[in-house]
């Protein structure tokens, strides 16, 4: 190749990735024009080590029977975590548990439980936070791989909820509703 060419190849590329990140910027922000509740979603390790991210992508998906869904990225470290575990738990976020989003969505945190308040559900022993405004306790029945995310979908096999504001995340930024 000689240099001149060699030089427009990459330059073109170079445009293209500049072109693919703003491409994929303004669709995060597109997605970001549609509000979210907050839920933080556990479960335990293979080790028994408790485990748990920030997660907006949770949303119902069958009432009878009652199924939910959820996606991880595929660069998680807790991938094979839930990848292996029989069980996970939603945990819906109320308004004033902005600092608790905070710190699961942190991935330099070494132990995110660490002074967290929580208890293992009933007989089956996957986090559950205190003061949210809910939860679901999932058998994990399928795990489908879709694009760079895991697709999470769970039977409701435990739930509770309390009345209260919830926690909202829109266009990058956590809220509340009133
Ligand atoms: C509001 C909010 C929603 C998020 N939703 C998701 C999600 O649905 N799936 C996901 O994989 N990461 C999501 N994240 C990012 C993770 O919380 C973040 O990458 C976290 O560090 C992952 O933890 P891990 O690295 O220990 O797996 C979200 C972060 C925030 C702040």
């Amino acid at each position: 190749m000689n240099a001149a060419l060699a030089s427009t190849t990459v330059a073109g590329a170079a445009a293209q990735a500049t072109s693919d990140a703003s491409d994929t910027r303004r669709l995060r922000d597109a997605l970001g024009a549609y509000p979210t509740g907050v839920t933080i979603v556990t479960t335990r390790g293979p080790d028994g080590r408790a485990v748990g991210l920030t997660v907006n992508s949770f949303a119902s998906l069958s009432l009878a029977p009652a199924l939910l869904l959820w996606s991880l990225a595929n660069r998680s470290p807790n991938r094979r975590a839930f990848r292996a575990a029989s069980h996970f738990a939603i945990n819906v976020l109320a308004a004033g548990q902005e600092a608790l989003a905070r710190r699961f969505a942190n991935p330099a945190l070494a132990d995110k439980f660490d002074g967290v308040a929580w208890q293992p559900a009933p007989a089956l022993e996957v986090p559950l936070l205190a003061g949210t405004l809910a939860h679901f306790v999932c058998e994990c029945r399928d795990a489908i791989e879709a694009g760079d995310h895991t697709l999470f979908i769970g039977r409701v096999e435990q739930h509770m909820h309390v009345d209260g504001e919830p926690l909202v995340f829109h266009a990058g930024h956590f809220a509340a509703l009133r």
